[in-house]
């Protein structure tokens, strides 16, 4: 897969007041009704087995200003919320300079493989009309907002 461009998520939760996350790159919308998404998640991930007793996580969409959070959470021993401008809300950690932050209840999960996937049913979305997204491509982050625009045929 990393010939693949994906777009860069940190998925979050609190569990008993402490604050658990990953980088993720298998995040998808799923449904538009409910509104709901997915996240795919290691079993081996920090952040697994709190989300499975978890009530609610957050899908922070990285933009490019986040590319320091992103670096900083694969940290493994640092608190990784000690660099962005993370604040609680709705039990959960968000990331206010993030392009989007998507609060949702944990709907289901589904164990396969490696991975959980847990479903999201959305109870919250803020935006940033002003954000530009990070993206992964090729083991490396990258900015994709100065591609040439598809030029129009006659
Ligand atoms: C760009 C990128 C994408 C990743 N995508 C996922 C993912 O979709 N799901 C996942 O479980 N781990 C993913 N990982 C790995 C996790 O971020 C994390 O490093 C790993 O699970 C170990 O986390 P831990 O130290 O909290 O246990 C990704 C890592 C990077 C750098």
């Amino acid at each position: 897969m990393r010939h693949v461009a994906a777009t860069v998520y940190a998925v979050t939760t609190t569990l008993d007041g402490q604050n658990y996350g990953i980088i993720a790159t298998a995040v998808s919308s799923l449904s538009f009704d409910p509104p709901s998404l997915l996240a795919c998640i290691n079993r081996d991930a920090s952040l697994h087995d709190p989300l499975t007793k978890a009530e609610r996580f957050c899908i922070n969409i990285l933009g490019l200003s986040n590319r320091d959070v992103a670096e900083h959470f694969v940290s493994p021993d640092l608190d990784r919320f000690a660099v962005g401008d993370w604040k609680e809300h709705q039990g959960v950690p968000i990331l206010q300079s993030a392009q989007s932050s998507l609060i949702c209840t944990v709907a289901d999960r589904h164990a396969f493989g490696t991975h959980t996937i847990f479903i999201g049913a959305l109870i919250e979305a803020s935006h940033r009309e002003d954000a530009t997204p990070l993206t992964y491509f090729d083991r490396n982050y990258i900015d994709i907002s100065a591609a040439p625009e598809r030029q129009r045929s006659a």
